[in-house]
């Protein structure tokens, strides 16, 4: 599965975004709330309001859902909105969408726009929410598509517009007012002439002086240079008479095929910052994100300046610039670069620029054109063309699934999505400049909403289990190829359970090696870290099976792959995307894979990920116990949780008692301990508690391979769809996440092999 996560963009961890919402600056940090359906990656579901903080534009912190249509007047929807900050309070301002029961258009009759505040002192905690206007208050001619208020000030008064369609389809804006923000009175209505049937999202920017209205209108016709996706959005120079307002040209925001429903606010140093929906609704085009569980993120915040004419021009943030890595020149660059990435160009004639082939953004007499070659690629886009005198210069920023063009420092921008692989080739004709990699936004999600979207990544061996298999005619071992290594086997897991998984180590360029790579593939376990190195044979463990199923190994590993990963070649931003890490001790026997894994879980652990130890003690790959003893002792300071078979116990405590070991390793400041005893189910430990939770029987026992890896494989799974902090289990979640992984690993055991042995959700819950 291709990873298209965004590295600058704000994206929902799992189901829909849409408009941008409620922006502002406010107890020291913006507020970046949106339109989100979070279990819904079509939008299906009705919206509530998505939440993002940040204090420098660099560390985000996704902070769930800050309001939810809980109430009737909101019950279908709590829709678009604004913040609105006096003094030490934020009023949010939104609508509430209710679709009565019913045969009715929707339109004209059978839905409520409530307009309704909550306030906040802090943007997480909200008030009781108030109904300030309701269908009963908008004037008669409108029909019932009244929505997304916005609430600004001028001297003494509040003002707030809001979207609409007229009876007989016109867009336009109504104007209300107030003195306490509390009693809204109806001040006017203004359209204008051939701007569409609805206009969404109205905005009100002030900029030295000069008033803008920004909408998103509705049902305006498309020509070759204008207006070219299925609704637009843009801006007009306002007069100051609020109730007789005059409107000129209408100018869109971007001429890309992925923009819509942008939002302005001021920034705590005075400056006006939009951000824009990085989609539009109704599209005939894809957006391939959604096969994974979600869809949609935000644009990059652009300052918005004005020249002496007022026109507009969008500035990307400058945090783009802070995050700049050491320039390649355009003319000198190597073959494919990493998202995400910057061009900064500059011509004096017409250019282009194409990326792998099938992205092409040219410059020719007066015509900035963007178009796809590949459909794949795009997700079937086609073209996009934008008028312009000169295009002087251009900057191009490309994130994991989406490119963004500034000409002219700003003038003219265009959006759009794409479908690349992490790596893209970048060729250029009669331009110069350089490029830039970025260093990805630090954007953090609490565990507390994991939903299937984010990395469970593995660090270790990855080896081929040559499985006994029956003797030949002439009696001799028959040994069967099957992809093994714990921390794969983990992965398997939780792959063949539907989450997001990675796989990091080394195997060799031999038949070995590239069948384990095909079997990951195969899997669905990320495989963008396995790294194939012609200079080592891949690992090979012979397993042979007493008659009850029980293993012994013979390893062939010197001059081995998964001992020589080394640190340089983890992929940083691949780990750090990691909310559980999980290894074992065979990568720490050798300094080369024991220093890379060293620096993988400190690279983990500081993106916030959960590490999850399971050592797998093998005594015929250590030079003495000892040296094994200490080494398989060193990584517990990192560790959240740790699972341990009876044996390993002693290894790692000295204590042959296992409620002691157990209690020794919490002691250490591990979060969990897990004992696992075959049949007999597993010891858990935790806040200081010890329970036993009983086992699952197998049917029938064909090969215990993997039987550990698959337990652990069916905890991490319990615990991250669990959606909830390692602080805030309780001991009945823990018995039920060792219920299900034990269930798993009686299941696994009843076939041969491990990764192919995984079983699936429906057998598991079925065994349960
Ligand atoms: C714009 C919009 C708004 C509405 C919201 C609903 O995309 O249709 O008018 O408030 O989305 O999610």
């Amino acid at each position: 599965m291709k990873n298209w996560r965004q590295h600058l963009h704000l994206e929902p961890p799992t189901g829909f975004l849409n408009d941008p919402n409620g922006l502002c600056y406010f107890d020291g940090k913006y507020h970046i709330y949106f339109q989100y359906c979070k279990d819904n990656a079509e939008g299906k579901s009705p919206k509530s309001w998505g939440y993002y903080t940040t204090t420098n534009w660099q560390d985000y912190q996704f902070e769930g859902e800050a309001i939810l249509p809980d109430i009737d007047e909101d019950r279908h929807g709590a829709y678009s909105g604004t913040s609105f900050i006096e003094r030490d309070t934020q009023y949010i301002f939104y609508t509430g969408n209710v679709k009565e029961e019913g045969n009715f258009d929707y339109i004209t009759a059978g839905r409520q726009s409530n307009t309704i505040l909550v306030t906040s002192k802090d943007g997480k905690n909200i008030s009781d929410k108030i109904i300030v206007l309701n269908n009963s208050n908008y004037p008669k001619n409108l029909s019932c598509h009244i929505r997304d208020p916005k609430v600004f000030k001028l001297e003494d008064t509040y003002y707030m517009i809001l979207g609409a369609r007229t009876h007989d389809d016109k867009g336009c804006i109504l104007f209300y007012k107030s003195y306490n923000l509390l009693e809204w009175e109806f001040v006017s209505e203004t359209t204008k002439e051939n701007m569409g049937y609805m206009w969404e999202c109205p905005d009100w920017i002030t900029i030295e002086g000069q008033n803008y209205l920004s909408i998103s209108p509705q049902g305006l016709k498309s020509s070759e240079f204008q207006y070219q996706n299925v609704y637009q959005s843009g801006y007009m120079k306002a007069s100051n008479e609020i109730s007789n307002l005059n409107l000129e040209t209408f100018v869109e925001w971007d001429m890309g095929f992925d923009f819509y429903a942008p939002q302005t606010f001021v920034d705590k140093d005075g400056r006006t910052i939009l951000i824009g929906w990085f989609g539009l609704p109704d599209i005939e085009y894809e957006n391939l994100t959604t096969q994974q569980g979600y869809q949609h993120c935000l644009t990059l915040p652009r300052v918005i300046q004005k020249d002496f004419d007022g026109k507009l021009y969008q500035i990307p943030h400058e945090i783009i610039e802070t995050n700049r890595q050491t320039p390649f020149e355009l003319t000198e660059l190597p073959t494919k670069l990493p998202t995400p990435f910057e061009i900064v160009g500059y011509s004096k004639e017409d250019f282009s620029i194409i990326l792998d082939n099938k992205l092409e953004i040219s410059y020719t007499k007066g015509e900035l054109k963007l178009e796809f070659y590949d459909k794949t690629y795009g997700g079937g886009r086609d073209i996009r063309r934008a008028k312009i005198n000169s295009c002087k210069n251009i900057r191009v920023i490309v994130d994991s699934s989406s490119i963004e063009i500034f000409v002219n420092n700003g003038e003219i921008a265009m959006s759009s999505r794409f479908y690349p692989d992490k790596f893209i080739s970048i060729s250029s004709k009669n331009i110069h400049g350089q490029v830039y990699t970025l260093s990805p936004f630090n954007i953090s999600k609490s565990l507390d909403w994991l939903g299937g979207v984010f990395m469970i990544i593995a660090l270790g061996e990855i080896l081929i289990d040559y499985t006994q298999k029956g003797l030949s005619e002439k009696g001799m071992l028959l040994f069967e190829q099957n992809a093994g290594g714990a921390p794969a086997n983990v992965l398997a897991a939780l792959s063949k359970f539907g989450l997001d998984t990675a796989f990091i180590g080394k195997v060799g360029d031999d038949m070995q090696g590239h069948f384990l790579k095909k079997t990951l593939d195969d899997a669905n376990i990320n495989t963008q870290n396995l790294i194939i190195d012609k200079n080592y044979f891949t690992t090979l463990a012979f397993v042979s099976l007493s008659e009850s199923g029980e293993r012994s190994f013979a390893f062939s590993r010197k001059f081995s792959a998964d001992i020589n990963l080394n640190t340089d070649e983890l992929d940083h931003d691949l780990i750090k995307q990691s909310k559980i890490f999980h290894f074992g001790s065979l990568s720490l026997t050798h300094n080369s894979s024991n220093e890379a894994t060293y620096t993988a879980i400190k690279l983990a652990k500081s993106a916030g990920a959960i590490i999850s130890y399971d050592p797998n003690y093998r005594a015929g790959l250590w030079d003495s116990v000892e040296l094994a003893k200490s080494k398989m002792k060193e990584p517990l300071k990192y560790v959240d949780i740790i699972k341990i078979s009876d044996e390993e116990c002693e290894l790692l405590t000295g204590e042959s008692d296992v409620n002691k070991a157990c209690l020794k390793l919490l002691d250490e400041g591990i979060s969990i301990v897990i004992v696992t005893l075959g049949a007999d189910g597993a010891i858990i430990g935790f806040n200081n508690e010890i329970i036993k939770i009983t086992g699952c029987q197998s049917e029938k026992v064909v090969d215990t391979t993997g039987a550990g890896d698959s337990f652990v494989g069916g905890f991490l799974y319990s615990l991250y769809t669990s959606q909830k902090s390692i602080p805030s289990l309780t001991i009945e979640d823990l018995k039920m996440f060792a219920r299900f992984a034990n269930a798993t690993a009686s299941l696994c055991i009843e076939e041969f092999g491990a990764i192919k042995a995984m079983p699936t959700l429906e057998k598991v819950r079925s065994r349960l």
